[in-house]
C-alpha cells in the first residue's frame, strides 16, 4: 500500500556544506520542478535567505522519486537551517522524518553543528545516509572525512555516498540509499487522527495555513479537527502538499507530511508543536511537541514613527507564527517611546526578525542593543530577571547580580589552540576541558558569560583561526558577576535605550570606545553635541559632535543633478532607520554601537 512507498527525511548539516544545493539537486532529478523554474537554492524561499545564501526556515516538498527497483516512491524532503541560532528548526523538522541525511564537506569535515544536528536526529532514533560532499574541490580528503566520521561521530560510514552538490554526482546513489536505508512510516489509518504541527504561516486570503506531519489516522476536508493544547475546533478547509507550489489533496494519512487550512483567523490558537485531532473522534494522548526554545537575548524593537505602533504589534503577531522562538512583551522607552521587548535565539535570529519586519510588513523600525537576562538579587532578598540595561535597579539596592553562563564546545585544528584559549580567556571563559578527536583535531571547552559570546565572539574565533574553528554552546545556568550598568549622555540628557551592562573591570574602557564611537555614528546637527558615559554619577567619558557650519547638502546641488535625483530617490527607498531622541537624530547605527568590543 502508499505507506510503503512514503519516506520522509531531512537534510542536517554543518552550515554551507551544501544542503540546500543538494536539495536542488534532488527536486530536479525527481522532475518536481522543470529546468525552466529551477532556480538556485529552491528551498530557501524567502528573499532573504537567497540573498544571504543561508537557511532560516525550515521547508517540506513531497516528490516522486522512480527507483531503480522500478517502484515509484512518494519522498518528503524537509530542508533545514544549518546555523546555530536555528537549531530549534532543525529539531521541529527531524520529529517529522524517520530519516535524515547528513552532509559532511569533504574538505572542511566534521564540525560542530554537524555533531549538533546529527545528534538530534540520533536522539529522535532517525535513520542516518551519510553523504560527503563537494568531492570536486581539490582540498577534498573524502577518505580522512569518512575516518572522521567514524572517529568522530561514531557512525559506520563504510558506506558513505561521495557526492558533489555542485556538478550533481551521487544523487541518485543518495536517492537509492534513502529508500532502502530509511524506514517507511508505520501508523494505523483507522486510529483517530494524530498529526503534528511543525510549522505554520499567516496567509490573507486561508488564514493560518499548518504544516503537519500525520501520525495516525487520516484528514480530509470537510472534518471537525480540534488542536489538543489549545482546545479550539475548526472544520478543514483544505489539505494538501508542496511540491514545491501548493498542491490540493483529497486526503492526507498515516505518514503523509503536507498543509492543512481551516479558516483559522485567530493567530493565537495555533502552536507549532501542538497535535491535530478529530473533534469526534479524539485520540487519547497528544503527541510529544517540541522542547520549547528560551530566548538568548533581548532587545527593544520600536517603529521610528511612533503611530505606527499598532502595526508593529501585528506584524509580531503575524511572524511569529512562523517564528516560534520569537517572543515579545510591550515596553516603553523615554528616549524611543512605545515599542516591544523581543526575546530572539542569538543575534543572526534578531537581525532576521528586523529584516522580516521590514520587508514583510513595511516596518521602518530601530532595534535596541542586544542584552542577556540576569538575574538581580536585591538587598532586600528578592530577585528580579532583567532583560533591558534600561532597567537595572539602583546600585545601592543590588546585592549581587548573577549572569548567564553557557558551556562553549569549540572545534580546532591543533595549531590553533593557543590562540582559541586566548582569545576564551580574553573573553572571561573558564577553561573546562580539551579532547582530541583524532591526530589533528580538538575539541576546547570553556565556560563562559552568554553575554561574551553572543556579541562578536564568533567573528573573532573566525579571524582567530583562518575560519577552521566551529562552535557549538549550551546555556548553563548562571554564575555570580561584577557587573555595572553604564549609562550614555546625549546633550546632557540619558538616553534609556543606549545603557548597557559591563563587567566593572572593562566598564570604562567600553565607555570611552564607545562615547567615541557614537561620536562618528551620529551626523552633525546644527548644534553642538556632549556625549557622556557614566557609571552611576560618575562620568567616564566626554566627547563631542560638533555643529555643522554650512549646509552641507549645498555640495550636492552643485553636483550633477541627475545623480542628485538617483541619490534622493535611493534614500526615500532605503528604509530610515533614524529616531529623534529628544533634539537628537540618531541612527541605528548607534544603538548597535556597544556590540563591537574593541
Ligand atoms: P545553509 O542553508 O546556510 O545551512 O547552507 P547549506 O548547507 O545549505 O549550503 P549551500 O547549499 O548554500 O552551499 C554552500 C556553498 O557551497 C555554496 O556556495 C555552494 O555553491 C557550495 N557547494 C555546495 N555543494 C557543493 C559541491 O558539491 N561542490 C562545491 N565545490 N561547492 C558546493
Amino acid at each position: 500500500e502508499r505507506q510503503k512507498h512514503i519516506r520522509n527525511f531531512s537534510i542536517v548539516a554543518h552550515i554551507d556544506h551544501g544542503k540546500s544545493t543538494l536539495a536542488d539537486r534532488i527536486l530536479e532529478m525527481t522532475d518536481t520542478v522543470s529546468k525552466r523554474e529551477m532556480q538556485n537554492q529552491l528551498l530557501d524561499s524567502m528573499d532573504l535567505e537567497r540573498e544571504r545564501g543561508i537557511t532560516i526556515k525550515l521547508n517540506a516538498v513531497e516528490l516522486h522519486y522512480h527507483a531503480k527497483n522500478g517502484e515509484t516512491y512518494i519522498f518528503h524532503l524537509i530542508d533545514t537551517p544549518g546555523h546555530v541560532d536555528f537549531s530549534y528548526e532543525v529539531s521541529r523538522s527531524l520529529a517529522a522524518c524517520e530519516g535524515a541525511v547528513l552532509v559532511v564537506d569533504a574538505a572542511q569535515g566534521v564540525e560542530a553543528q554537524t555533531l549538533a544536528n546529527v545528534y538530534l536526529a540520533i536522539d529522535d532514533d532517525l535513520e542516518i545516509v551519510p553523504v560527503i560532499n563537494k568531492i570536486d574541490l581539490p582540498s577534498a580528503r573524502p577518505e580522512e572525512i569518512r575516518q572522521e566520521i567514524e572517529d568522530v561521530i561514531g557512525l559506520d560510514a563504510s558506506e558513505a555516498v561521495l557526492a558533489s552538490a555542485k556538478q550533481g554526482i551521487g544523487i541518485e546513489e543518495i536517492l537509492e540509499k534513502v529508500v532502502h536505508d530509511v524506514p517507511a512510516p508505520t501508523g494505523d489509518l483507522s486510529a483517530p487522527l494524530k498529526a503534528l504541527i511543525f510549522d505554520s504561516v499567516y496567509d490573507d486570503y486561508r488564514g493560518v495555513v499548518l504544516s503537519i506531519r500525520v501520525f495516525e489516522g487520516t484528514v480530509k476536508p470537510g472534518d471537525r479537527i480540534r488542536l489538543m493544547n489549545t482546545e479550539t475546533e475548526y472544520e478543514v478547509t483544505e489539505v494538501g502538499v508542496n511540491s514545491p507550489k501548493p498542491l490540493k489533496r483529497e486526503v492526507l494519512m498515516a505518514g503523509d507530511v503536507g498543509y492543512l487550512t481551516a479558516s483559522i483567523k485567530d493567530i493565537q490558537d495555533t502552536r507549532v508543536g501542538d497535535t491535530v485531532t478529530n473533534a469526534d473522534n479524539p485520540a487519547e494522548k497528544v503527541l510529544e511537541g517540541y522542547r520549547e526554545m528560551a530566548p538568548m537575548v533581548y532587545s527593544g524593537l520600536y517603529p521610528t514613527d511612533n503611530a505606527k505602533y499598532n502595526d508593529l504589534r501585528e506584524a509580531l503577531e503575524k511572524l511569529q507564527l512562523n517564528d516560534a522562538a520569537l517572543e515579545f512583551e510591550p515596553e516603553t522607552s523615554q528616549a524611543l517611546g512605545f515599542g516591544f521587548r523581543c526575546g530572539f535565539l542569538g543575534l543572526l535570529h534578531m537581525d532576521v526578525v528586523q529584516e522580516r519586519l521590514e520587508r514583510e510588513f513595511n516596518m521602518d523600525l530601530i532595534t535596541t542593543a542586544p542584552s542577556v537576562t540576569y538575574d538581580v538579587e536585591l538587598t532586600d532578598g528578592t530577585h528580579k530577571k532583567v532583560d533591558n540595561p534600561a532597567a537595572m535597579p539602583e546600585a545601592s539596592t543590588i546585592k549581587q547580580i548573577n549572569e548567564p553562563f553557557v558551556k562553549a564546545t569549540i572545534m580546532v585544528p591543533n595549531d590553533y589552540v593557543g590562540s582559541v584559549m586566548e582569545l576564551c580567556q580574553r573573553k572571561r571563559g573558564n577553561f573546562l576541558t580539551m579532547d582530541y578527536l583524532d591526530e589533528y583535531r580538538v575539541n576546547v571547552i570553556y565556560e563562559m558569560p552568554l553575554s561574551e559570546i553572543i556579541f562578536d565572539f564568533f567573528d573573532k574565533l573566525k579571524s582567530s583561526t583562518r575560519g577552521y574553528a566551529s562552535l557549538d554552546y549550551d546555556l548553563d545556568g548562571t554564575r555570580p558577576s561584577d557587573l555595572v550598568k553604564i549609562d550614555i549622555l546625549l546633550n546632557g540628557d540619558k538616553v534609556d535605550a543606549l545603557s548597557f551592562i559591563s563587567h566593572r573591570q572593562f566598564a570604562a574602557e567600553r565607555g570611552r570606545t564607545i562615547a567615541s564611537r557614537l561620536k562618528e555614528i551620529i551626523p552633525r546637527q546644527n548644534f553642538e553635541v556632549p556625549i557622556q558615559a557614566a557609571i552611576g554619577a560618575k562620568i567616564v567619558a566626554r566627547t563631542n559632535i560638533k555643529a555643522y557650519r554650512k549646509d552641507v547638502t549645498a555640495r550636492i546641488h552643485t553636483g550633477d543633478p541627475d545623480r542628485r535625483a538617483k541619490l534622493l530617490e535611493k534614500q526615500k527607498r532605503g528604509k530610515k532607520r533614524m529616531k529623534s531622541v529628544g533634539t537628537v537624530e540618531v541612527p541605528q547605527e548607534a544603538f548597535m554601537a556597544v556590540l563591537k568590543t574593541d
